[in-house]
């Protein structure tokens, strides 16, 4: 074996693999293109400082995780943590908003984050992703949430559950915070001592403790959710209003917290208990300030990101169908190889499935691969360039006109 292996935390996608993998796409392309989302792809790197605005400076995404370097000419440029950010900056470019809106944009793409590799976790991923750019209506959450939900249960994720939450506007979550800072200065004898330690640089993280005197302590803690501004707890109520009477079954839990500072009111998160420690299969929400973050007009945002990798394993082993081949082109001794690599290529022109011998086995050989792949025929060139056609199926042999032998396949007549 060569030294040289993929980078740590990176994979190959193999034959094998690929497979489940183009399936998933399919599934993502007709689930949101059905519902008016169109492709967008944008660039592998981005300017580092989109990042840093858009996802957030405080973040552990742009504090740890981003891979960062120079293009050469002085510019700091990012390989891209996230795709919304990217998508807005696209949205900006391109002059989107004279368009009808919302704009719907959907993309599969690799990103790249530095953490620690663990199973479900690598430093390069797939996620699929979808944003609805310029509406602010509840609907609009509401849409997006089902059609994750479709997403997973077309992909057969298992054992999955939505987590749903609102975080309000910034300027609520920063009365919040103080209130919430309050509260646990107040009770610190009843709370372990990191999280005393984080009162001020993150009191949320008091609501995710490990022991049960905190858990206790935080029973009675403030919560966000009962401080939201009326219009933001009326547009919460219409979405879970929109997601009840399309009997899709959520948690509610005040204490989802989100990895990117962009959120304002709704945000979700789909979990599986068929994963282990990284659970979360896609999540996502609203972005009403991001524009505005990025330089542009105020303009409302919301979306979802799933990772492909995450919703794979959380859907288990499910083989994928094999690609069958109509003709196997094979080659007896001193048989005419042009012959038989015109007929694989005029086959394929005529649509069919075919595959040529191309590593020299004897006839007995070639016959023994035809059937691993699992050909229906066989074409057997021999040495005075005639042409036998196998059916591999019901297994009887006869000789047919090279004009001949594409017909019959595509009439997919028994042999004569
Ligand atoms: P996120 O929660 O950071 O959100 O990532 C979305 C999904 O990507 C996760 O639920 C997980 O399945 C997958 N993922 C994240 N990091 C890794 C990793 N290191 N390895 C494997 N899979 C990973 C976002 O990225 C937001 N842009 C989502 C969004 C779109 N919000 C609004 N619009």
């Amino acid at each position: 074996m060569s030294s040289l292996q993929a980078p740590r935390g990176t994979f190959d996608v193999l034959p094998a693999d690929a497979g489940r993998r183009t399936a998933l796409e399919e599934h993502a392309r007709r689930i949101l293109g059905a519902a008016g989302y169109g492709r967008i792809e944008t660039p592998t790197f981005e300017a580092t400082d989109l990042f840093a605005r858009g996802v957030g400076e405080a973040t552990d995404i742009v504090q740890k995780e981003m891979y960062t370097f120079d293009d050469g000419g002085g510019r700091s440029m990012t390989l891209r943590p996230e795709g919304t950010a990217p998508v807005c900056r696209a949205y900006l470019e391109h002059g989107m908003h004279k368009q009808p809106q919302p704009v719907k944009l959907w993309y599969l793409s690799s990103f790249f984050r530095a953490e620690a590799p663990q199973r479900g976790r690598y430093r390069q991923f797939w996620q699929v992703g979808a944003e609805a750019i310029g509406s602010a209506g509840p609907e609009t959450d509401a849409e997006l949430i089902l059609l994750l939900a479709d997403l997973l249960q077309a992909v057969g994720v298992r054992q999955s559950r939505l987590r749903l939450s609102s975080l309000g506007t910034a300027a609520t979550r920063r009365e919040y915070r103080e209130e919430l800072r309050s509260f646990l200065r107040a009770h610190e004898d009843g709370l372990s001592p990191e999280v005393i330690s984080r009162i001020d640089l993150n009191p949320m993280r008091a609501f995710d403790a490990g022991d049960r005197r905190t858990q206790e302590t935080m029973r009675d803690a403030p919560i966000l959710l009962d401080r939201l501004a009326p219009e933001d707890a009326e547009h919460f109520a219409e979405v879970r209003r929109l997601l009840d009477d399309a009997g899709l079954v959520y948690e509610l839990d005040p204490t989802l917290v989100r990895g990117l500072d962009y959120y304002a009111r709704t945000v979700f998160e789909f979990t599986s208990d068929a994963l282990g420690a990284q659970s979360g299969v896609g999540g996502g929400g609203r972005y009403d300030g991001l524009i505005e973050q990025l330089g542009g007009p105020a303009t409302p945002g919301c979306g979802w990101a799933a990772g492909v990798e995450r919703m794979l394993l959380a859907a288990g082993e499910q083989p994928a169908a094999a690609e069958l081949v109509d003709l196997f082109v094979a080659i007896a001794p001193n048989g005419s190889h042009q012959t038989a690599f015109k007929l694989a290529n005029d086959a394929r022109r005529a649509g069919l499935r075919a595959q040529l011998e191309l590593a020299g086995r004897g006839l007995k050989g070639q016959l023994k691969h035809a059937d691993r792949l699992g050909a229906r025929y066989v074409a057997i060139i021999d040495d005075q360039m005639r042409i036998n056609l196998k059916d591999m199926e019901a297994g009887d042999q006869t000789e047919v006109e090279p004009a001949a032998v594409i017909p019959t396949i595509l009439r997919g007549s028994r042999v004569a």
